[in-house]
């Protein structure tokens, strides 16, 4: 028994030589990921350049969501609500206009199907509602949260080392983005690859912790679920 405990210690400090100590470090308070499933979301270029990776709902009022909308370029007669998207598009503002890193500026609209909008997961995150009861922010602000992607591969911008280039439906409030413009460059390689109980893999350019609460939202024929897991594993193998 002794002898395991060591040897998983002894495990777990070799590992530490060969990545961020951040990575492997369990803290007392588990942090939350948020996973969005990139086969079936479209949440925009958070590992093109500068976009921030932890979040931070800060209960904004309606008129600062409205500005943060604004700002992104989803304001009233956006370009979502015209050809060639129109009826069922939404405009999707990352970094979110619930969070306070959207007041850092550089935000970016995508105009999205509304049934591949996460409001409803983000929503219930942040009042406790449904699969959240009694976790989530619980209506209290500040409250922090990381994102995570499972499939990242299946969506050019949810990849480690994503292709920023504009596919045509990244914008700024003054037009397409642009790599050239740097609205689009690349970070450098961020976070890590995680497994979690359930056994997935999933990626998390902000970074996690074994221990970590995971939620994934999955919606099957309008159906949104929401299930918990949580971080039991570092993937190596996975190069970022
Ligand atoms: C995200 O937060 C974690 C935990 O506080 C930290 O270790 C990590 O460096 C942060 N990542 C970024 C990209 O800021």
């Amino acid at each position: 028994m002794h002898l395991l405990i060591w040897l998983s210690c002894f495990a777990l400090l070799s590992l530490g030589s060969a990545i961020p100590e951040a990575t492997v470090s369990t803290s007392a308070a588990a942090r939350v990921v948020l996973t969005f499933d990139c086969s079936d979301s479209q949440v925009g270029a958070v590992n093109c350049k500068r976009r921030p990776k932890n979040l931070t709902w800060d209960k904004p009022s309606s008129s600062k969501q409205r500005e943060r909308s604004s700002k992104a370029g989803c304001g009233s007669g956006n370009r979502c609500s015209k050809s060639p998207y129109g009826t069922g598009y939404q405009c999707d503002e990352f970094p979110f206009k619930s969070v306070r890193e959207a007041d850092q500026g550089r935000q970016l609209n995508r105009c999205v199907l509304a049934r591949y909008n996460r409001r409803q997961y983000l929503r219930d995150y942040y009042n406790s509602y449904g699969e959240f009861r009694n976790k989530g922010c619980d209506k209290n602000s500040p409250c922090r949260y990381t994102i995570g992607f499972k499939n990242e591969k299946q969506l050019e911008y949810c990849k480690a080392r994503p292709n920023c280039r504009n596919d045509g439906n990244e914008h700024t409030k003054s037009g397409p983005a642009t790599v050239h413009g740097n609205d689009m460059g690349v970070d450098g390689p961020a976070g890590g690859h995680y497994r979690v109980a359930a056994g997935d893999v999933i990626y998390v350019p902000g970074g996690a912790a074994v221990g970590d609460v995971e939620f994934e939202e999955e919606v099957d024929d309008e159906e949104y679920v929401v299930s918990e897991d949580r971080i039991v594993g570092i993937e190596q193998g996975e190069a970022i």
